[in-house]
């Protein structure tokens, strides 16, 4: 059973974003999305995550159709099973790292694990206040916060934008690894071509559609 299917989205603000755009993604792959700025990756993913809601086109997440679901289930799916890495990300400011993963921890009823934050380089900045943090520590801090709950399905938004190209592979191959172990599911966008056929399924956005990655 896919864990994500989008059929023939359609969506326009001013002019034509997305045209008939298809795709569908199994438990244990990775989806990567490519294009220029401004080609409507960052739409393309808030439609596949729930966030809004396309002009017509169907999406489902783990057999649920999303845009049918009334609120309160949409709410909980996005809660416990979907985890979003948004392009900024959205840490608690005034609050130390470590309290950034007990928020998440407590709201998911996951723990935090410990072997995860090691293996992203960040166990020692946990007391450290989200201000003191480079970018780049942020940005693991925030995907390491996210997988604390345990998703089945990964959205994130240029993921690695901040990092610098080693510690970009280090964290997209965590993020390849969490995906494989758990046979979770991973749509991200990039615009580094090396990572992006690092997916199985890799595509660019360009003139609203969804083309192969040559
Ligand atoms: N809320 C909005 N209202 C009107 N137009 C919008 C809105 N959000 C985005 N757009 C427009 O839609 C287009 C696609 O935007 P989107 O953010 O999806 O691009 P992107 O491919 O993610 O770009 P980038 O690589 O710069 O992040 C852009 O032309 C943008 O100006
Ligand atoms: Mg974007």
């Amino acid at each position: 059973m896919p864990s994500l299917i989008a059929e023939n989205l359609n969506f326009s603000y001013d002019s034509p974003i997305l045209e008939n755009v298809t795709l569908s993604l199994n438990a244990g792959e990775t989806l990567s999305i490519m294009g220029v700025s401004g080609s409507g990756k960052s739409t393309l993913l808030h439609i596949l995550s729930g966030f809004l809601k396309p002009q017509s086109g169907i999406v489902k997440l783990l057999d649920k159709d999303v845009y049918q679901l009334p609120q309160e289930e949409l709410l909980v799916l996005r809660r416990d099973e979907i985890g979003i890495i948004f392009q900024s990300h959205y840490l608690f400011l005034g609050f130390s790292a470590e309290e950034n993963l007990e928020v998440a921890s407590l709201l998911s009823g996951q723990k935090i694990d410990q072997e995860l934050l090691s293996l992203f380089g960040i166990l020692e900045v946990l007391p450290l206040n989200i201000g003191s943090l480079s970018g780049g520590q942020q940005q693991r801090l925030s995907i390491a916060r996210i997988l604390t709950k345990k998703p089945k399905i990964i959205f994130a938004d240029e993921p690695t934008g901040n990092l610098d190209r080693e510690t970009a592979f280090n964290v997209m191959q965590l993020l390849f690894d969490y995906v494989k172990f758990t046979q979770s599911s991973l749509v991200f966008v990039t615009h580094d071509p090396i990572l992006a056929h690092k997916a199985l399924h890799a595509y660019r956005l360009e003139h609203t559609s969804l083309k192969p990655l040559k």
